[in-house]
């Protein structure tokens, strides 16, 4: 298992990888699995704008394309003044396989705010909806 200052080290070293030529907005994340896997994401910017991805969903795909889908806990880093939250479409990745995860936000000070998926995603959709027809 990763210490909480070891994730946030990882999450910070991946602004470095962020590929912003178009923000100059850096993100690096560092996803822990339950089952302690680490898997760490940058921001992945494209001339095509809308084919960004976030720092979160590099993490969230690294892990998944590799056998892991359950998420503990991610760490989000970024060099604003204000903490890094996830866009909305990460807090719905980010739930689909994490919905009691901690997300722990960064700022540039590496200051954190620690918060539950739920705080950052009320009524959050999932596959619970879609087996309604099977009851
Ligand atoms: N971005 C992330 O990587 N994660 C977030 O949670 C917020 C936004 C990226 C997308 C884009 O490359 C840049 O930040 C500015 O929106």
């Amino acid at each position: 298992m990763a210490t909480l200052e070891e994730l946030k080290a990882k999450a910070v070293a991946m602004l470095d990888m962020a590929y912003v030529p178009y923000s100059h907005f850096p993100v690096g994340a560092a996803l822990e699995c339950e089952d302690g896997a680490v898997f760490t994401g940058c921001n992945i910017e494209n001339s095509s704008y809308g084919l960004t991805n976030c720092a979160e969903r590099t993490a969230a795909f690294k892990a998944v394309s590799e056998g892991h889908r359950r998420f503990k806990r991610i760490v989000i880093a970024g060099r604003s003044d204000d903490y890094c939250y996830p866009c909305g479409a990460c807090r719905q990745v980010l739930y689909e396989f994490g919905p009691d995860m901690e997300v722990i936000c960064l700022n540039k000070d590496n200051e954190e705010k620690r918060l539950h998926i739920k705080e950052l995603l009320p009524y959050g959709f999932d596959q619970t909806w879609l087996a309604i027809d099977e009851k």
